[in-house]
């Protein structure tokens, strides 16, 4: 492995671009995914389904969506948004509601939580931005609490019959959209490769069940190109 290929290499870069795109991030999202974003984002945080109150973290929380669907849902629970962008962790201090939030800038490939420390574990789309999914996930088994939930929503390959139309969609019309709605290419050419070299749904289900997880599930959205997956760690 040489030291481009480490995780934290990696990081640097990508936590660079979502500096550099935080401002425009929810408003790109919105015409991304013609505005079904806040809706899986929903999913996800009923997903977690914890016991009353409880601790509950979203990694890679960007501008909080999931974090403060989180405390809506949940007002019981004390729930924590993690990022290592200082700027999507400004935004998302800035919504209504992030008070209910604790917010934390840190590297979800090594979480400043102690082992067994949460009920419930949601990411959006962390998992494609880091070189080490085992790791990733192997951390997020570690600060889970025994029977507690994990839920993931993240960019999916295409497959299947259309997956010549939406590799071209994605090649194309994600870069173009950035040029357009962020006047940054290049930023969402990064997200179109990401996506396209990213693991499938069965694949991270392997990595999750190798790890430890159980009762492995996901669901396909928006023509295969997301997907949420959930997952248990057992008592
Ligand atoms: C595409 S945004 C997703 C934001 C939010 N979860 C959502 O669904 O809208 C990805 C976020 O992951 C964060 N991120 C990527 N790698 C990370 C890491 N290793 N540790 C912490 N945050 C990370 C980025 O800073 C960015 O805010």
């Amino acid at each position: 492995m040489t030291s481009a290929d480490t995780p934290y290499d990696k990081g640097s870069e990508v936590r660079g671009i979502f500096e550099k795109i935080a401002g425009y991030y929810d408003r790109m999202n919105f015409v991304m995914t013609l505005g079904r974003h806040a809706q899986w984002c929903r999913e996800v945080a009923a997903r977690v389904a914890p016991a009353e109150g409880g601790q509950l973290v979203d990694l890679a929380t960007g501008t909080g969506v999931i974090a403060l669907e989180m405390a809506r849902r949940y007002p019981d629970a004390t729930v924590t948004g993690v990022d290592f962008s200082a700027e999507m962790l400004r935004r998302a201090k800035s919504k209504p509601g992030a008070d209910a939030v604790c917010w934390r800038q840190a590297d979800a490939m090594s979480l400043p939580f102690e082992d067994e420390s949460f009920d419930g574990i949601t990411q959006g789309y962390l998992l494609r931005n880091v070189a080490d999914l085992d790791g990733v996930l192997r951390e997020q088994f570690r600060v889970l609490k025994p029977g507690g939930r994990i839920a993931i929503l993240e960019t999916c390959p295409p497959s299947g019959l259309m997956k010549p139309v939406m590799r071209w969609g994605i090649r194309f019309v994600v870069p173009l959209l950035g040029q357009i709605v962020a006047r940054d290419r290049k930023s969402y050419t990064y997200l179109e490769s990401s996506t396209l070299a990213f693991a499938s749904p069965e694949h991270v289900a392997g990595v999750l069940r190798g790890i430890g997880f159980r009762h492995v599930k996901w669901r396909k959205k928006f023509f295969g190109t997301n997907v949420i997956l959930w997952a248990t760690k057992p008592r």
